[in-house]
């Protein structure tokens, strides 16, 4: 039976899809803190450079790839050449990993947004956090038991996430994402706005942009701009070709490309403006100095983040929810596109029906997802997260970008994305792919399996960093090469 492939709507409809991916728990929690702790204002010029030479470039050559072939990365590869499959499988399964905690950082999210109301964290939110609502453990392996306090937001953010998924391109994705994106820049819009009116605002403010340009020289924030603006852009993961391949026969994708790099690097400075205006506020009230007020991921967002609401007298109760929705939303359109990067993949590999993938996929990133939601989930959470972004994103954009730019016809894909486009890519473009962005790579990766063959992360105990790092990494590169030995049941669709 031929079908047809799903299709976007509209322009916006797909340029948000892809802003939604883009933009999400990275650039609240993560942006503002990689930037201040790298050089503050001398970080954006990496940072642009960054985005100028891979963020970009990438995302012309995901969404002209995704465009063109009509398939998700596993497809589109094997179009590419017979025997790169694998490399989209990889992608997938990377996905795969991440939606798994990503879910429940949402699922924490959900939780707060409530606790917010009322700041049910009270004046200790550390102890709140890791201890009442984690029920954290004394290491990974002592799961602890199920938290019920997570489970329910848990199965929330899975339905959302399902039921966007099983509408389909364009009566779900694109709907979604329509809601979510407008709102969450309404949002961030009213926090910043907020922030940067509190007293002693200025003192994060000037944390965050004071720049170093003493650091400039530093190789450490060159590989910080560019690892952000690759987690950020959601590029290299198997999305962006997702998501493109359900773009029309004429649809722009240089235009798209700068608009979607754009939109996310904006949204990142409005959090900044956000986050240290209102941690500038805490640090003044406390009396001690901007940089002893928090640190990057988890317990900025969940412990200090709280800590700093609860300085806000009456305005305490309006940020602590719209902070916390803020994650939310900007997590679930990511969620969201994680998911449709895999499931677009076995939709296009065994030939089934978008019902029958969204269900069986999500049944089963759910049930794994529940790991995370023991005592030791944190734990767990951290490693693979640390394991992933290290290696599994490295290499995957590494081994992208050396078999796209010196294995195939690069030109081909620029003439193509050029016919197309509203404007035209010249060589820059070629230099950056083919040139820049292995070379950043590939030294990346090296000095990442350097650092972590030296020091085990974080001092986690060696059977903790194999199973739940290095094993994961064997599953993903074998199983890149176990689906590719699968054979394709072609779906026959109509052009
Ligand atoms: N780009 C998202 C962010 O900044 C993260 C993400 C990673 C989304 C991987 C999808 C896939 O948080």
């Amino acid at each position: 039976m031929a079908q047809q492939r799903e299709q976007w709507g509209t322009r916006t409809g797909f340029v948000l899809a892809a802003v939604g991916s883009a933009i999400g728990l990275g650039n609240i929690w993560r942006f503002p803190y990689v930037a201040a702790e790298n050089g503050g204002g001398a970080f954006f010029i990496p940072y642009l450079f960054a985005l100028l030479t891979a963020g970009i470039p990438i995302l012309i050559l995901e969404f002209g790839l995704g465009q063109k072939y009509r398939g998700s990365a596993p497809l589109t590869f094997s179009k590419l050449n017979s025997k790169w499959e694998w490399l989209g499988w990889w992608q997938v399964l990377v996905c795969f990993f991440i939606a798994v905690y990503y879910a429940v950082i949402i699922a924490w999210a959900i939780s707060f947004t409530f606790f917010g109301l009322t700041q049910a964290w009270g004046d200790n939110p550390s102890d709140f956090f890791f201890g009442t609502y984690l029920g954290l453990t004394g290491g990974p392996f002592e799961l602890g038991g199920l938290q019920a306090g997570i489970l329910i937001p848990l199965l929330l953010a899975w339905v959302v996430t399902f039921a966007a998924l099983y509408s389909g391109v364009k009566g779900g994705i694109e709907k979604a994402n329509k809601f979510f994106m407008p709102a969450l820049f309404i949002i961030i819009i009213i926090i910043a706005i907020r922030g940067i009116t509190l007293t002693g605002a200025a003192d994060g403010l000037n944390y965050l942009f004071q720049p170093d340009f003493s650091k400039i020289w530093d190789y450490k924030i060159w590989t910080a701009a560019y690892g952000q603006i690759f987690f950020s852009l959601s590029v290299c993961f198997a999305i962006m070709i997702a998501y493109s391949s359900y773009l029309p026969k004429k649809s722009d994708v240089v235009n798209n490309a700068f608009i979607t790099g754009f939109m996310d690097v904006g949204f990142s400075l409005l959090a900044g403006l956000a986050v240290f205006g209102i941690l500038g506020h805490m640090a003044h009230v406390q009396g001690v100095g901007v940089a002893e007020v928090g640190k990057a991921g988890v317990g900025l967002a969940f412990v200090t983040f709280p800590a700093a609401i609860n300085t806000l007298g009456a305005f305490a109760p309006v940020l602590g929810v719209l902070f916390f929705l803020s994650l939310t939303f900007a997590g679930l359109s990511s969620l969201i596109s994680i998911n449709e990067a895999a499931i677009a993949a076995f939709m296009d590999k065994f030939s089934l029906s978008r019902k029958k993938a969204v269900s069986i996929y999500i049944a089963v990133a759910a049930i794994c997802s529940l790991v995370f939601a023991t005592g030791a989930g944190l734990y767990i959470l951290d490693i693979v997260d640390h394991f992933i972004n290290n290696f599994g994103i490295v290499f995957a954009g590494l081994i992208q970008v050396i078999l796209v730019g010196w294995f195939f016809n690069l030109k081909s894909i620029q003439e193509h994305v050029n016919a197309i486009s509203d404007f035209s890519v010249g060589s820059w473009w070629i230099v950056c792919i083919k040139f820049i962005t292995p070379i950043i790579l590939g030294y990346m990766a090296i000095m990442n399996l350097i650092g972590d063959l030296k020091a085990p992360y974080e001092g986690y105990p060696g059977d903790a960093l194999f199973w739940m790092g290095w094993f994961v990494m064997i599953v993903v590169i074998t199983g890149g090469f176990i689906m590719q030995a699968f054979k394709t049941q072609s779906r026959d669709l109509k052009e």
